[in-house]
């Protein structure tokens, strides 16, 4: 995917990204401090935020101007929360990321198919008949989740999409976002807060720093304590356990006391 050139706006900030690569088919990783521009990035995608200039092309397509029925079947998200008192059952929500496929005449056996597999990997298949807003927080990150998986999209958007998960869980749906990224090409892109998961689960890093672009690249090899020190203000230790690197933040750096 190549982002030229573009530039979104709200009164007191700008994300302008001039070029960029995004590895298709791989798992991209948005990180960089609380209000960098992580999510305004992902919502100008995802065609949630329409940019004031600027061009995404997605294999020869135009992902900004595609029509809606295609950007259904090519973009899909899991970014910000459902309102409050959505009181639409699990099951029927998720079923929702079929739509793009069936139409109005209803889901066909394999669309259900797709979706209590789906339900099933990611763990809700008791959950199928409660309400979403008789849900906690996680189990509402995962339906989110689920919902996007469900579309089959080309590109799939997740803004932060461990921030409500335990532990368990956490590793749980990156697996499981890295397996469903291999089975079906998806380009998957994603914000992070963790930098250990964006190390482990990432094929490629872009760090964003007051909306723009510091660095892009492999994460071992950006994810360096001097980058980390420079756009988050924390020290950082990099420890190797059988092979693989930590990130285990030790203080906040002096200059940003
Ligand atoms: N609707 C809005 N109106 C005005 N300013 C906004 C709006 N949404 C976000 N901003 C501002 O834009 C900047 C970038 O916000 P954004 O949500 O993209 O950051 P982020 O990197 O996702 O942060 P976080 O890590 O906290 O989720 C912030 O300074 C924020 O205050
Ligand atoms: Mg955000």
């Amino acid at each position: 995917m190549l982002i030229d050139n573009l530039l979104y706006s709200y009164n007191g900030f700008t994300l302008q990204i001039g070029h960029l690569e995004i590895p298709d088919e791989k798992i991209t990783s948005i990180i960089g401090p609380n209000g960098s521009g992580k999510t305004t990035f992902l919502k100008c995608i995802g065609g949630l935020l329409k940019p004031v200039r600027g061009r995404i092309v997605f294999k020869n397509m135009e992902i900004l101007s595609i029509p809606p029925l295609k950007k259904a079947r090519t973009i899909s998200f899991a970014i910000g929360d459902i309102p409050k008192g959505f009181a639409i059952r699990v099951l029927d929500f998720v079923a929702m990321g079929r739509y793009p496929y069936s139409g109005l005449i209803g889901l066909s056996d394999e669309d259900w198919n797709i979706v209590w597999s789906i339900l099933g990997e990611t763990g809700l298949r008791e959950l199928a008949h409660k309400r979403l807003d008789q849900l906690s927080s996680g189990e509402l990150q995962k339906v989110l989740i689920a919902r996007a998986l469900v579309q089959e999209p080309k590109i799939l958007l997740l803004d932060e999409p461990t921030s409500h998960l335990d532990l368990k869980h956490t590793l749980e749906i990156l697996e499981l976002i890295r397996k469903e990224c291999a089975r079906k090409h998806m380009t998957v892109l994603m914000s992070m807060h963790n930098v250990n998961m964006a190390l482990k689960y990432s094929d490629y890093v872009i760090v964003l720093n007051n909306g723009r672009v510091k660095t892009s690249g492999k994460p071992q090899e950006i994810l360096k304590p001097s980058l980390i020190e420079e756009v988050y203000g924390v020290k950082v230790e990099i420890v190797e356990i059988d092979g693989s690197k930590h990130i285990i933040p030790t203080a906040v750096s002096a200059s940003y006391s």
